[in-house]
This record gives C-alpha cells, sequence and structure tokens, in this order.
C-alpha cells in the first residue's frame, strides 16, 4: 500500500509534440486566431490549481456543494456498482479530491479491493492530494498520473485486465466543446471494457443569474483565475502582457448553453513574447476567449451517452436539483466467433 505518482507527459506516449513546446504552439495559434483564444486547459499549472481550489469553497460556485451532497447522501449507488474483485478507481481532473475522499473511505469501509489512480495535469495539485490521501487512509494504494486527459486515456487502454470506474467529477467535462466532449467520451469508450462504468458529473441548467454569479463572483477569484494564463504566458514563454490592461467578461450564452468566458483588452497594445519570437496586436475591447463551462439539459445528457456508447444507469441529484452525477456502463457488443 502506498501513494506514488508518475509524470505522464506527451513524449512517454509517443505523441508528435513535447508538452513544453505543446503550451508554445497552441498560444501562437490561439493569439493568431480571429476572434482570438487560448485554451482553459493552460489555466492549471500550480498557481491555476490553488486559485481554483479557492473557486471551489466561493459560496456562489455552486458546483462544488450540490455535487458533495450528491456523493455523501448516495454513496450506496457507487459501491454498490462495483461487485467482488478488484477494480481501478481512476480519476480524471482530480483536483484535491475532497468529494473522492468520501467516496474512497465508505469503498475502505466496505472492504472493497481498488486502486485508485488520480490523473491530473498539475503536478503539485497530485502531490498535494496524495498526501492528504495517504494522511487519511493508511491502506489505500494509490498511483498517480500527471498527464492531460488525452494521455490518461492511453494509459486507462494500456491497462485493460481489470473492471474500472471511471470518475470525471465538477463538471469538468463542461469544458469541452460539444464536438470535442463526443470525440473524448468515445475515446474513453475505447479504453474501456464491457460493463465498466463511468460516473460523469453536469451542471445543469437553470436560472441564468444564478449561473451567472457562479463565474462572476464577489471576491474577483475567478478574474485571477483567467489572468493567470496571461501570468502564465509571461513566466514560461518570456511574455510581456500587462494584467492591468486586460479585463475578464464571462456570460451566459442561450443558444450554445454555455459560459463562455473572455479576457478583453482595455487598450491598444502590441504584447511581445520572447519564445515565439513575436508581437501580437490588440485593439481596444479585443476579447481572448478563454472557457467553455457548458450547461447540459438532460436531453442532452441521455443523447450524448447514446451517440458515444454508454446506457445511462442512474442521474443522482442534488436536492436543488442544480446538478446531476450520471453513472453510465460501458455497452460493447460481445465478439461472436467465426464459425
Ligand atoms: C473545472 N471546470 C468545471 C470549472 C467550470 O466551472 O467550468 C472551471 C471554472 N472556471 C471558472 N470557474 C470555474
Amino acid at each position: 500500500m502506498g501513494c506514488t505518482y508518475k509524470i505522464l507527459r506527451g513524449e512517454d506516449l509517443e505523441t508528435v509534440v513535447p508538452s513544453n513546446q505543446k503550451f508554445a504552439l497552441d498560444v501562437l495559434i490561439g493569439l493568431s486566431e480571429k476572434p482570438k483564444q487560448l485554451s482553459s486547459m493552460y489555466f492549471y499549472d500550480d498557481t491555476g490549481s490553488r486559485l481554483f481550489q479557492k473557486i471551489m469553497a466561493l459560496p456562489e460556485y455552486y458546483l462544488t456543494s450540490c455535487e458533495m451532497e450528491i456523493i455523501k447522501t448516495q454513496t450506496e449507488q457507487f459501491s454498490n456498482l462495483v461487485g467482488d474483485g478488484t477494480f481501478h478507481l481512476i480519476e480524471l481532473g482530480a483536483g484535491d479530491g475532497s468529494k473522492t475522499s468520501v467516496l474512497i473511505d465508505h469503498f475502505l469501509q466496505k472492504k472493497l479491493e481498488f486502486d485508485y489512480i488520480p490523473i491530473d495535469i498539475s503536478e503539485a495539485a497530485m502531490k498535494t492530494l496524495l498526501r492528504s490521501m495517504g494522511k487519511k487512509f493508511e491502506t489505500l494504494s494509490a498511483n498517480g498520473l500527471v498527464a492531460e486527459y488525452f494521455d490518461g486515456l492511453k494509459w486507462i487502454s494500456q491497462s485493460k485486465h481489470k473492471r474500472n470506474m471511471v470518475l470525471m467529477l465538477g463538471s469538468n467535462l463542461g469544458n469541452f466543446n460539444k464536438a470535442r466532449a463526443r470525440v473524448f467520451l468515445r475515446s474513453l469508450w475505447n479504453s474501456l471494457n464491457n460493463g465498466d462504468y463511468v460516473v460523469i458529473g453536469f451542471d445543469l441548467k437553470k436560472d441564468i443569474e444564478i449561473m451567472l454569479r457562479a463565474y462572476n463572483d464577489s471576491q474577483g477569484v475567478t478574474e485571477k483565475f483567467n489572468l493567470n494564463l496571461l501570468r502564465r504566458i509571461n513566466t514560461e514563454l518570456g511574455g510581456q502582457f500587462d494584467l492591468n490592461k486586460f479585463r475578464f467578461y464571462a456570460n451566459y450564452n442561450v443558444f450554445s448553453g454555455a459560459i463562455e468566458s473572455f479576457l478583453v483588452s482595455l487598450e491598444p497594445q502590441r504584447i511581445y513574447i520572447a519564445q515565439l519570437g513575436d508581437y501580437f496586436e490588440f485593439d481596444a475591447w479585443e476579447p481572448i476567449h478563454t472557457e467553455y463551462s457548458y450547461k447540459f439539459l438532460e436531453s442532452d445528457i441521455s443523447l450524448l451517452a447514446e451517440q458515444t456508447g454508454y446506457r445511462i444507469v442512474h442521474q443522482l441529484y442534488d436536492s436543488k436539483r442544480y446538478f446531476v452525477d450520471s453513472i453510465w456502463r460501458v455497452e460493447k457488443l460481445e465478439a461472436t466467433a467465426h464459425k
């Protein structure tokens, strides 16, 4: 037993571009586009991960407390899924693991046999997570992977021998656009075995004011979280962004069903990024799109499961019905032998 972690960078998994160059390349492409965009995947360096912990504790950010309520009050629904035998409890985008530790505690009390495999992009977040899990649960076997989701999937597919329960909590899937969410879920399906379970947290559509307040928080933490992306470009790529010359803006797009986040340039400016060897021009009020946070209808969830090869087995709601942990079973036709 013990808690260890391994860093899986793209190069370990034979992807074409090493991860440090990938950030530079994505920034170059994103800032050369119209409208400009940067991926929210890059929010999560060590500072960004700490800021996200703060967001989760904000009173306006209802997603975390709603999902915590679901997990605390309906733990049996999770443990009932896994019968006898060892399984992997894989968590994509683990963060601080506070919700998962409720599940782990319950699983250990039930004497279930499992290895916990958190996958997170931030090494600092992983270290903190495993340290706190190790302190709480002496008998837990945990092997973390510091990796992006798609790299994590490749790892899952290499260990097909065990049964798997994959957790993707906290509405993390909502940060993918619809097409990417489908590709991701189908890739996950490819990596798993018939009968494995996937638990996905979905933030449900609700009063628009409530959703807006969660992203336009009164303490300005979400603004700092977004601006951290520019700070990261400064420190890692030799950028010269003045963070005071950008303002955070988040709005709900009724058509797309997403909170859409932006950093808006407050004046005309020309920013040099040393590692890209180039200047980037901004007009006054020009936006950089930074994040989609999709919100879902029940019918969106059913369609997504159906399109990507899963059967919904449980919908676990909080008492306000703001959030759902949706439990899906991987459905694969067993190969029939040719005569
Ligand atoms: C991680 N993800 C589900 C969060 C969300 O709600 O989209 C990230 C976040 N962005 C701003 N606040 C929180």
